[in-house]
């Protein structure tokens, strides 16, 4: 593990845990029960040093409440508070109810951290695989921008609001990602962007700020690919150091 910075909030941001409502059998083409058990024992080793967890979506693949609550129980285990967010496989009844408003891993909007802020966003598109920020979506972040005060800013939203170089990915991304990009452009305060759905690792920056993806607790999709491939990466994490000074230090942990 690697050594916190200095004064930072540490986050770590899990993704894409695509669990259905019955279990996996290890010998599944995609045995995502087996492999979020497996994250377990490493996320609990970070979460010593961890302030906090955000999931950028896709909880469950089949919606169900059941596939949210084997997610819940491994995340609960880490006593970390939280923040969850809606993937565009995640049926928001379902969330809701197993992440209850109040409880210290919920949907609200604002993870707050102090000094930080993790601001975050519904892109779901109902009935669509990619994402939309709806008009009160971009209304309630524009809200929650003027209530941060002078706390650092880290927006988390499933879609990624940047192209990832693959074809297949940035025509199922978020449609109005430059919605976002625009505020960010015109914030300082706000410091970097985080996403998932990708199922793959991606950095790029923006207006001087990162934005990034995480890598699926599921299954990986092939970076740089235009077309749908799978790579046989293991699952893994993203960890973020939200550093006093706004910058972020960042890496990603595989689970062998
Ligand atoms: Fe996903």
């Amino acid at each position: 593990m690697i050594e916190k910075a200095q004064g930072a909030c540490r986050v770590l941001q899990v993704s894409d845990t695509h669990l259905c409502a019955t279990p996996s059998a290890p010998t599944a083409e995609a045995p995502v029960d087996q492999r979020w058990q497996a994250a377990q024992a490493r996320l609990m080793d970070w979460a010593g040093s961890a302030d906090a967890i955000v999931h950028t979506g896709d909880v469950s693949d089949d919606g169900s409440a059941a596939a949210c609550q084997r997610v819940a129980e491994g995340l609960r285990a880490l006593n970390l508070p939280g923040q969850i967010l809606p993937g565009n496989h995640d049926e928001p009844a379902a969330l809701l109810k197993t992440f209850a408003p109040g409880d210290p891993l919920s949907l609200a909007r604002v993870l707050d951290l102090g000094a930080w802020q993790v601001i975050g966003l519904d892109s779901r598109k109902p009935g669509a695989v990619s994402g939309h920020l709806c008009e009160a979506e971009l209304s309630a972040l524009d809200a929650a921008l003027a209530d941060a005060g002078d706390a650092w800013i880290l927006l988390a939203v499933h879609h990624p609001p940047v192209s990832v170089n693959c074809a297949w990915l940035d025509a199922i991304g978020l449609n109005n990602g430059q919605a976002l990009l625009d505020r960010l452009e015109a914030n300082p305060r706000i410091a970097g962007v985080i996403s998932g759905h990708v199922h793959h690792a991606f950095e790029t920056m923006y207006a001087g700020r990162p934005v990034l993806t995480a890598p699926a607790m599921s299954v990986q999709f092939l970076a740089g690919s235009d077309e749908f491939a799978i790579a046989s990466g293991p699952p893994a994490f993203r960890w973020l150091d939200l550093c006093p000074d706004g910058t972020i230090q960042t890496g990603i942990e595989e689970i062998d």
